[in-house]
């Protein structure tokens, strides 16, 4: 049987961070609100742009796996955040790597976006259409976040993390065991950034329509059940029971929302992968971002027996079992550099603040209009 299998992985993580402090000292919150309701303690600001951490992180990945970026012939990057919406930012990313023998395309499911995109992939290398796949998610979300509203601005980091997909001929099953994806219908408006595509290019001035709006406590509350009920109904297909698994590695969105979900399918919390004080929610960049690094911290062990599920904005929503393969290190290092900088997170989001903090800009501040 031809399987997909991960043989590389790697992250791009921006030096510039933004801590709980400094948000402290630009709008009305603390340390301590940020970290009990959101598990998060600080985020990184990317001054590079999307499809450059994208590349960055796709060099590390493909570097692992001992290939090169000749060798891959199919790049799908998950991004809500990319540079341009025409072309692709896998299309940057792909020139940016030197990809030459790749086609790339794009995946806009939000933070569920790198499990669509790894199913995507999968789906390819079984049916034949690719052999070496780069499956990306890379986001630079601070550009869509009004730095003077609390209830957004707290949430949402920039970053990139990706695997290497290969092709396998053998017999028994390994990657994607089980796989699911779905989208709740008429959910749209309870996290989105209103004129963010094509609907902003209007003859009104820019506003800050284009900032993310959110209903925070309706979009816990689902994804809580999006996130147990999806993984209980892909641990049944694969015929795992929770004591199977080695590691669950969920979506990074609050450590509130995690617990909620693996509380419910018994997982011990030793269990389950979480770095989300580091980065803050890195949409479609938090699970293969936190894969790389429970490979790095030995949480992974050849042979082990994988859950994701992630959720986001749509709603969607996607959740897999994953079979690894025996190979837990990499081939080869890539160091992954940043261009220097003397900026700092705070620096980085100045030209926000004064953007949001203007008596002119239309709405109520909070980034509604
Ligand atoms: C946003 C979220 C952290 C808010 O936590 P919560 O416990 O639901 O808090 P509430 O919205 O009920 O707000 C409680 C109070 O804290 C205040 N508050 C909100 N943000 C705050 C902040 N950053 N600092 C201090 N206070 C804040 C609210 O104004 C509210 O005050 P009030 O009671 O005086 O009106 C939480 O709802 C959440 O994580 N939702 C899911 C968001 C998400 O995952 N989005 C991405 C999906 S991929």
């Amino acid at each position: 049987m031809r399987y997909a299998t991960i043989t590389g992985w790697g992250k791009a993580i921006p030096p510039a961070i933004l801590s709980n402090a400094d948000l402290e000292t630009i709008m009305d919150t603390s340390d301590e609100w940020i970290s009990t309701r959101t598990g998060i303690k600080e985020r990184r600001i990317a001054e590079v742009e999307t499809s450059d951490m994208a590349a960055l992180a796709g060099r590390q990945a493909i570097a692992a796996a001992g290939k090169t970026p000749e060798d891959v012939d199919l790049i799908v990057l998950a991004t809500c955040s990319p540079d341009t919406l025409l072309p692709s930012a896998a299309a940057w990313a792909q020139t940016k790597l030197g990809a030459t023998n790749a086609a790339a395309f794009d995946i806009n499911a939000a933070c569920s976006g790198f499990l669509y995109s790894l199913i995507v992939a999968t789906n390819m290398i079984k049916g034949g259409t690719s052999k070496c796949a780069l499956v990306i998610g890379s986001e630079k979300l601070h550009k869509y976040v009004n730095f003077r509203d609390r209830t957004t601005a707290v949430l949402f980091g920039d970053g990139a993390g990706a695997v290497l997909l290969e092709a396998v001929e053998q017999d028994e099953p390994i990657g994607l065991i089980s796989s699911e994806m779905g989208l709740e219908v008429g959910t749209e408006e309870l996290l989105w950034a209103p004129q963010s595509g094509i609907s902003g290019y209007t003859d009104e001035p820019v506003t800050s329509n284009r900032a993310i709006q959110m209903g925070g406590s309706e979009v816990f509350r689902r994804a809580v059940t999006m996130m147990a009920d999806s993984s209980e109904r892909v641990l049944a297909e694969a015929g795992w029971e929770a004591g199977d698994v080695d590691l669950m590695i969920p979506h990074q969105a609050n450590v509130r929302i995690i617990d909620a979900a693996t509380r419910r399918l018994g997982l011990d919390e030793s269990k389950v992968f979480v770095n989300i004080a580091s980065y803050g929610n890195t949409s479609g960049a938090t699970i293969p971002i936190a894969l790389t690094e429970a490979l790095e911290e030995g949480r992974i062990q050849p042979g082990a027996k994988l859950v994701f599920a992630a959720f986001g904005a749509g709603l969607t929503w996607a959740a897999a079992t994953f079979q690894w393969g025996d190979r837990i290190t990499p081939i080869e290092d890539y160091q992954v550099e940043f261009p220097s900088s003397d900026l700092s997170g705070i620096d980085l989001i100045q030209a926000n603040l004064e953007y949001f903090g203007r008596n002119d800009v239309p709405g109520d501040g909070a980034g509604n209009p």
